[in-house]
């Protein structure tokens, strides 16, 4: 059912953990599944992504495609990572099975989150990305007041 690199990366996933005062964190959920993502970005001046750690508490194909994803961005500029899509986790582990798509979403959307925060943090603009729409550190504030 899981291609080899899908296992691989489940059973040894890469960039496991959390970086000090990162440049940018984004964690996203799947209200379906409830499954939750968090990627920390390190970033430096010229705007390159020089580490990235991820948490992710969830289902088999979310672990492949969060340290997938993280192996994908490490070493691209913020504009560059814009390219890793869920499509492209997805050809990267040499597909997954289709009720697992949903998972590789969860990765794109962690990505975009944390560069949401570092383009906030720094006032730049990163063509092509969005407010990401379920920020569950947002909502948690909100819930707050
Ligand atoms: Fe929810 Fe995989 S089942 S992320």
């Amino acid at each position: 059912m899981y291609t080899e690199k899908v296992m691989d990366h489940f059973e040894h996933p890469r960039n496991v953990g959390e970086i000090e005062n990162p440049s940018g964190m984004g964690t996203v959920g799947n209200p379906k599944c409830g499954d939750i993502m968090r990627i920390y970005l390190d970033i430096d001046e010229n705007q390159v992504i020089r580490d990235v750690k991820f948490k992710t508490f969830g289902c088999g194909a979310a672990v492949a495609t969060s340290s997938m994803a993280t192996e994908l961005v490490k070493g691209k500029t913020v504009q560059e990572a814009m390219a890793v899509t869920n499509k492209a986790v997805m050809e990267a582990l040499d597909g997954l099975p289709p009720v697992k798509v949903h998972c590789s979403l969860l990765a794109e959307e962690a990505i975009h989150a944390a560069l949401w925060d570092y383009a906030q943090k720094n006032g730049i603009t990163i063509e092509g990305l969005e407010k990401p729409k379920d920020n569950i550190e947002e909502e948690e504030e909100e819930e707050n007041y």
